[in-house]
């Protein structure tokens, strides 16, 4: 049987040279740290037939909170409708396609504002076509009648069923919707090395959206020179980030935090576990040897 994504982590950790560098009282709150991560998820799978779980990455598609449509809603659309109004023609780039609902939804809204549309959605996985019994259903339906190519006046949407490190596009988008599962659990779409692709991806002025405010994200985001705001939380404590590609502003990051590293991913190829141990070594590496508890 395949080996968990926690006995991965656990695994490549203590196989990891550096490991040992870090103190020894260290090392045990790094391995419950990293247990407490990937602990079962105590939501049953089956309570909510509109929101799908993966079982590999041990989380649902969407906030069990709030629901996918309120998800896509105060996180992914919402925030970016005020921003696009001057723009006739706007395109989109939706990392983590999954149900196709945050893509879906905001087809919707710029559709009602006569806008042109088109989007490139991307993810390893198609699932099968669930109804909200919302407007949108009928966006996403048809994507999925038209076997994931749709062709209309106002409307093109692509789905590139692949790796999205992998991805390779002339394209040069207005947003970017980027919707992994969470940054601990699948790192492999919030290292730096990730991010940057997006990032030269974007026009200048565009905006990255997404529901995360990980501190290592925040850091990768700032190292890219994107200008962060922080969108106020809805169903949940955290805020969530949308980032700017704007040539002139000054940082409003705190990186006096060890965990404000950035994950690397060097090739755009290395496996889940392989990521994150290696930046959970690095953040205790620093936490061992020049961090004060103080600062926290
Ligand atoms: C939180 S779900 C996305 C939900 C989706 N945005 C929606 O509106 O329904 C995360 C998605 O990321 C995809 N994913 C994870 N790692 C990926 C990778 N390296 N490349 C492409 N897709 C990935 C998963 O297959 C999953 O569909």
């Amino acid at each position: 049987m395949e080996k968990s994504l926690k006995e991965q982590v656990l695994t490549t950790l203590r196989t990891d040279n550096r490991f040992y560098n870090i103190k020894e009282h260290l090392r045990d709150v790094l391995l419950k740290e990293v247990s407490n991560i990937y602990k079962p998820n105590i939501h049953s799978p089956h309570t909510n037939q509109t929101n799908l779980y993966d079982e590999y990455y041990n989380e649902f598609y969407h906030s069990i909170t709030t629901g996918p449509l309120e998800e896509a809603y105060s996180k992914f659309v919402n925030p970016v409708l005020g921003f696009l109004k001057e723009k006739s023609v706007i395109n989109v780039l939706d990392i983590g396609s999954g149900m196709f609902v945050n893509s879906g939804v905001l087809a919707y809204e710029l559709l009602k504002l006569n806008k042109t549309i088109n989007i490139v959605s991307i993810d390893k996985k198609l699932p099968p076509f669930i109804a909200l019994n919302h407007a949108s259903d009928e966006i996403r339906y048809l994507l999925y009648e038209s076997n994931f190519s749709v062709k209309s006046s106002r409307l093109t949407w692509q789905v590139i069923l692949k790796d999205a490190r992998t991805i390779k596009t002339n394209t040069m988008f207005d947003i970017i919707l980027h919707d992994g599962f969470s940054p601990y659990k699948n790192p492999s779409l919030w290292t730096l090395d990730f991010l940057y692709i997006l990032y030269k991806s974007l026009k200048q002025e565009g905006i990255w959206i997404s529901y995360t405010s990980n501190k290592s994200v925040q850091s990768s985001l700032n190292f890219l020179n994107f200008k962060i705001d922080f969108v106020e939380p809805v169903g949940r404590k955290r805020p969530s980030m949308m980032a700017f590609k704007t040539a002139k502003h000054k940082s409003n990051i705190d990186l006096q935090n060890p965990y404000a590293i950035p994950m690397r991913d060097i090739t755009l190829s290395a496996d889940e576990d392989k990521i994150i141990s290696d930046y959970f070594i690095r953040v205790y590496i620093l936490k061992s040897k020049y961090y004060s508890p103080s600062k926290d």
